[in-house]
């Protein structure tokens, strides 16, 4: 039986309540395991293409679960019924797990190699590399659902990932600071700016790629 969590948007900090309530616990716990289902995947396709082309397609992967406030601001914002059953059905994003690549073509390899396997299933993706948002913003994002294996269940999660060049990630998060500065005189010229700088980024990355691929011409992710 489930708390009646309705009640909690009364009480002046309710995320603190919503940390505490069991089947909130459980549910992040399910949202760890996953998350760690998909970053052991990905560390073993960078191993297993790193030994076959003495190079690493992955820099990095950073992980999170999203906190009790960020959940609860977000449900709040949807307008999404404050309840479990809800939460796992609206959010997408409660687990994440952004891989930094080095080429943009990694990106696509190691995406495509990790929707391939048969216990992964792809529920959406927002390729924001090859249609950039308004600001510069390149990424490519997926919502992927993963089965856990519990003592007595397995249960599919969904794990957002998102996929970026290291060049991309410098970006996306000096973007992230300047966004949220506040009073900021010329916002228009802000944004201008920010969107060239991605512009001139996404031209390095491209001929940083070439640069790898001269040096390395028989670099190949078929696995
Ligand atoms: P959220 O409600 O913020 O999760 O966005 P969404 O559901 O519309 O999903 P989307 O795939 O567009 O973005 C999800 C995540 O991508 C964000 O939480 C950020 O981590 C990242 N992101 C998206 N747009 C931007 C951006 O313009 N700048 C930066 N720095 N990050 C972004
Ligand atoms: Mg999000």
């Amino acid at each position: 039986m489930l708390p009646d969590l309705s009640k909690l948007k009364q009480v002046e900090h309710p995320e603190l309540l919503l940390a505490q309530a069991e089947p909130f616990l459980e549910l992040m716990m399910k949202y760890h395991c996953a998350v760690m289902e998909v970053e052991t995947k990905i560390k073993i396709l960078n191993e297993e293409f790193s030994h076959k082309n003495q190079r690493n397609p992955i820099e990095s992967i950073k992980t999170r679960i999203k906190s009790p406030a960020s959940i609860l601001e977000k449900m709040n914002r949807r307008d999404i019924p404050f309840d479990i059953e809800h939460m796992e059905k609206e959010l997408n994003d409660i687990a994440g797990v952004r891989v930094i690549c080095s080429f943009p073509e990694d990106i696509y390899d190691v995406a495509r190699l990790i929707t391939e396997q048969d216990d992964i299933v792809i529920l959406q993706i927002k390729d924001y590399i090859e249609n950039p948002k308004s600001n510069g913003y390149r990424s490519l994002h997926l919502i992927v659902a993963i089965p856990i294996f519990l003592s007595s269940q397995k249960k599919n999660m969904k794990v957002e990932l998102q996929f970026r060049t290291i060049a991309m990630d410098f970006w996306a998060s000096l973007e992230h600071k300047v966004k949220y500065k506040k009073d900021v005189e010329n916002p228009e010229y802000i944004a201008e700016e920010l969107r060239k700088c991605a512009e001139s980024i996404a031209q390095l990355d491209l001929r940083m790629q070439e640069i790898e691929r001269s040096t390395n011409p028989t670099t190949t992710c078929d696995l």
